[in-house]
């Protein structure tokens, strides 16, 4: 999950993306790259014994395994995903990074080798940085995450500039582009008009937004996968606009046919 703008919503659609698989029993590892730790805390790991920092101080083949920790999350919420834990050590991580002179981008692939989890959700910091660059190496497909706003539509197109650029550095010419994700889209005028924007800008790579729903955060602030949260108001609408996200992600690569971008009916918001 990227975009290099702060407070769209790349945590939260991780966790809404962790939550949908967990609740499918997919084992699912979180892996946290912004010092920020939002996703760690989410997942309701508060003092993490080991972090993903220590596998990016130098080049450590397969070095995730030794960081993989399980979340706070309950069993009774179905497979109770992995976390690769996030430190504010990071901050630190990233000019250091860019200080290695054969270039430090691939540090994040490079730890990832042999890492038999079937899905990963790596969840990056609100920059184009050395810490996001890895990421962008590392990953199968990226989803790019927005919010239906003003310069939504120059701030993606950025982002996918970018992506093009690491696609052609690659060996294997990834990472795909699974879509854009369209966060917490309201039932205002403006929500509507910067949605419709980005539609007409990007009509094959939008997916079905996510709406703004107070469930979402109270989710994230407590901890638990949106899931879980039962008859409160607005999270069986919530975790099924996750699920429909998980399914496109979850997509053969080799399909053709583009995604739908029909929305789901809104519940309560
Ligand atoms: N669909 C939604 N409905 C309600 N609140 C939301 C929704 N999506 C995100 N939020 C809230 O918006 C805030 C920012 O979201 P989030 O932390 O996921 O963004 P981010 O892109 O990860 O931010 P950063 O760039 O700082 O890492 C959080 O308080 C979150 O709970
Ligand atoms: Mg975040």
């Amino acid at each position: 999950m990227v975009n290099q703008k702060g407070g769209v919503g790349k945590t939260t659609v991780v966790l809404g993306l962790a939550s949908a698989a967990a609740h499918r029993g997919i084992e699912t590892l979180v892996v946290d790259i912004d010092p920020q730790g939002n996703a760690t805390t989410g997942l309701g790991v508060f003092e993490p014994t080991r972090s993903i920092d220590s596998v990016l101080i130098e080049e450590r083949p397969g070095g995730i395994n030794s960081v993989v920790e399980t979340t706070g999350w309950t069993d009774d919420s179905g497979r109770r995903p992995l976390v690769a834990a996030s430190s504010p050590a990071l901050a630190a991580r990233e000019p250091q990074l860019a200080s290695d002179p054969l270039g430090a981008q691939d540090r994040l692939s490079v730890a990832m080798q042999g890492c038999s989890v079937p899905l990963v959700l790596v969840d990056c910091p609100p920059s184009l940085g050395l810490l996001t660059i890895n990421a962008l190496f590392a990953v199968d497909a990226v989803l790019v995450v927005t919010e239906p706003g003003a310069w939504a539509v120059d701030g993606v197109g950025r982002m996918l500039q970018t992506i093009d650029r690491i696609r052609t550095r690659r060996p294997d010419g990834g990472p795909e582009v699974s879509g854009i994700a369209v966060n917490r889209l309201g039932r205002t005028r403006d929500g509507r008009y910067w949605h419709e924007q980005l539609d007409s800008a990007y009509p094959e790579k939008c997916l079905p937004p996510v709406h703004l729903r107070a469930a979402v955060s109270e989710a994230a602030a407590q901890s638990r996968p949106i899931h879980s949260l039962g008859s409160r108001a607005g999270a069986a609408e919530a975790a099924g606009e996750f699920d429909v996200l998980l399914d496109i992600l979850l997509r053969p690569v080799t399909a053709d046919a583009p995604p739908t971008t029909e929305s789901l009916p809104e519940g309560d918001i």
